[in-house]
């Protein structure tokens, strides 16, 4: 284990799970001149054109529309799809709150699927169990940026005359078998939060083979206006504005430099964690590029602390690493009397959300946090 110190010292300030990708003052002021003295500053302008093009080959995709967070951007991908009203939606309990809350906010009924333990995505294998007469679609998340079973779900999801949309939040850039990873299912949302690889502060985007869902998603993002004096289908406000799409067209010259540092994060994590007993590592899939979104780890029974117990020592030294995903969405006051919501429906995501601690992981974190980190994973007590 070279370059590791065994008498650690608290870092001098509080280091983070994530840190926001940001294209240099000079650079955003150069375009805030050209949006302000284009006085137009949202309403799809050239900014926000611009960067919808240029995301379909960053994504290899058919179709971008853009969306001033990945929130709204789900929301109206289920609206989109045109699922019955109180019909029931696969999905997980392992992911961020917006996944499920869309799923209700649509008027549709969230039944939580368990997840499988080396990539924490939906199980596919236990999805054919919870379909009923009254499913309309599977919503599958790729969590940290492994990649769910696509293949698998498009199988099911033909059987059974099922939409898919995924969560793809964590895997801006990844590729499955050559193809953006946005390709596969009737919809994918990105996230552009600020704590995404690739952010435009607060954004997001839908990508889609279906051309015909263009117009309907456009018409939905912008209060279902068709034209002036023609309002069809009950929209909402989706747009991204103009600073947003400035902000992200800067970070498309920035992500891939991001995403080679963290690579070198990655290795420096991996030689030196991936031998600690009671630690694991998952790892990406042969067949699918890495976003580098997170670096999760999962604490085992036979590690000497338990994964709240390691995450309370991490804080002693100013290393804020995230529970993530804890607590699961099935365990929110909200959900938690639904009946896909019981313990014994989900007995993996209900081991996993005691044991995923998600590390620091951004390029420019310093040796002396990698060594901390590392120190305090292979001497913990
Ligand atoms: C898995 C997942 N889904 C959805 C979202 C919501 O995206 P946004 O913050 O862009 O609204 C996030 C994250 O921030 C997320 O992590």
């Amino acid at each position: 284990m070279m370059g590791i110190k065994n008498n650690f010292k608290p870092l001098d300030s509080k280091v983070f799970v994530t840190q926001p990708l940001l294209p240099s003052l000079d650079s955003v002021e150069a375009q805030l001149t050209e949006i302000w003295e284009s006085k137009w500053i949202t309403n799809m302008g050239k900014k926000h054109n611009e960067l919808a093009e240029k995301l379909k080959d960053v994504l290899k995709v058919k179709n971008v529309s853009l969306f001033n967070n990945g929130t709204i951007a789900l929301l109206t991908a289920l609206k989109a799809l045109d699922l019955p009203y109180g019909s029931e939606v696969i999905t997980t309990p392992f992911t961020f709150a917006a996944t499920p809350h869309c799923i209700s906010w649509n008027g549709l009924k969230p039944v939580f699927c368990d997840i499988e333990p080396k990539t924490m995505t939906i199980d596919a294998d236990k999805i054919e169990a919870l379909i009923t007469p009254n499913t309309s679609a599977i919503v599958a998340v790729h969590v940290y940026g492994f990649p769910c079973d696509v293949y698998k779900i498009e199988k099911i999801a033909k059987k059974y005359n099922l939409k898919v949309i995924y969560d793809g939040a964590h895997v801006f850039s990844t590729e499955i078998d050559g193809k953006g990873i946005g390709e596969f299912g009737d919809i994918t949302m990105f996230s552009f939060h600020a704590t995404k690889l690739f952010n435009t502060i607060e954004g997001g985007c839908l990508t889609y083979n279906d051309d015909k869902l263009f117009k309907k998603i456009y018409n939905l993002r912008n209060f279902g206006i068709q034209s002036e004096e023609l309002v069809e289908d009950i929209g909402i406000n989706g747009k991204m504005n103009e600073v947003q799409a400035a902000v992200g067209l800067l970070n498309l010259n920035l992500y891939k430099e991001e995403q080679r540092k963290r690579a070198l994060v990655k290795d420096y994590y991996d030689k030196n964690i991936s031998g600690i007993k009671g630690i694991y590592v998952p790892q990406m899939p042969d067949n699918t590029t890495n976003s580098y979104q997170y670096y999760p780890i999962v604490i085992n029974d036979d590690y000497p602390l338990s994964r709240n117990e390691l995450y309370d020592k991490f804080k002693t030294y100013n290393v804020m690493t995230r529970k993530y995903f804890y607590p699961l969405c099935s365990d929110y006051e909200c959900y938690k009397d639904l009946e896909s919501s019981a313990k014994e429906n989900l007995p993996v995501a209900n081991e996993m959300k005691n044991k995923v601690l998600c590390l620091p992981y951004y390029g420019s974190l310093n040796q002396d946090v990698l060594s901390l980190v590392c120190g305090v994973l292979n001497e913990p007590v």
